[in-house]
């Protein structure tokens, strides 16, 4: 490691491999591809060996947080991020400039740790308040009030049969939340959310969602032509 980042004490579960030699073999796909899920990986970036299949690479997440910067309406100036991982989309929000305050939860504590160690490298953490625990929970509690102001952005896990191989990813038997309880709990909070889905999901579960006379969006986001993962716009975001 590198730079001032390197004093503080990692828990044993982070790593910052700097050699493909220390990089257990299931990660060493992603860790060859390091600069282009985080830049400034070589500042010594923090990830747990789970969080490397999870993490938006910095690109799609400079986009996602663009394209949700100028379609939101400017009466909402807080953007929560449900699901924090190591802090790709996290950061990417703070960076776009456009919120008041940036509202990030993760539950797993080492998790966030690297989310937050990798936000100071960013220079963006004074920009993020941080919650460890069940953002089906804090949003609906802790955030409540908030929620007429928010824009919620959600990367869940993409757990369940056949994520890897259905042509057609089931988005009811996502594990452990499915579209439903998400976009229900979620709806309570605010009207306005982005859900960060499998390139694959269930177009149909998707739109039963919207209601009658209302639209949602879903966008596609590629890395070298190819679809990465898609967006679903539900609200009232102006895409055009
Ligand atoms: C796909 S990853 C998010 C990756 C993140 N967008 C990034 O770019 O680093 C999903 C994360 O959700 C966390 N998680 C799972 N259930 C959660 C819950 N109920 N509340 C908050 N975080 C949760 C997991 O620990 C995992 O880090």
């Amino acid at each position: 490691m590198s730079g001032d980042h390197d004093t503080e004490e990692a828990p044993p579960e982070v790593h910052h491999y700097n050699n493909i030699g220390e990089v257990p073999w299931d990660i060493q796909n992603y860790w060859s591809q390091r600069y282009k899920i985080f830049s400034k990986y070589d500042e010594g970036v923090w990830l747990t060996d789970d969080a490397w299949f999870g993490v938006t690479p910095e690109p799609v997440a400079n986009e996602i947080a663009e394209h949700i910067a100028k379609s939101a309406p400017s009466s909402r100036s807080i953007l929560v991020d449900a699901f924090a991982g190591a802090g790709g989309n996290t950061i990417a929000f703070a960076r776009s400039g456009r919120w008041k305050r940036v509202y990030a939860i993760e539950k797993n504590p080492a998790v966030l740790q690297c989310a937050k160690h990798n936000a100071r490298i960013y220079g963006v953490d004074h920009q993020i308040t941080w919650f460890e625990g069940d953002s089906l929970q804090i949003v609906n509690n802790q955030l409540k009030e908030l929620g007429p102001f928010s824009v919620l952005f959600a990367s869940p896990p993409w757990g369940g049969p056949g994520y890897r191989s259905d042509k057609v990813f089931n988005l009811s038997t996502m594990e452990p939340y499915s579209l439903a309880t998400l976009y229900g709990e979620y709806s309570l909070f605010t009207g306005l959310m982005v859900l960060y889905l499998p390139r694959t999901s269930n177009v149909k579960q998707l739109a039963k969602l919207v209601n009658d006379g209302q639209t949602a969006t879903v966008m596609h986001y590629c890395m070298e032509g190819a679809s990465k993962a898609l967006c679903i716009y539900y609200g009232g975001f102006d895409l055009d």
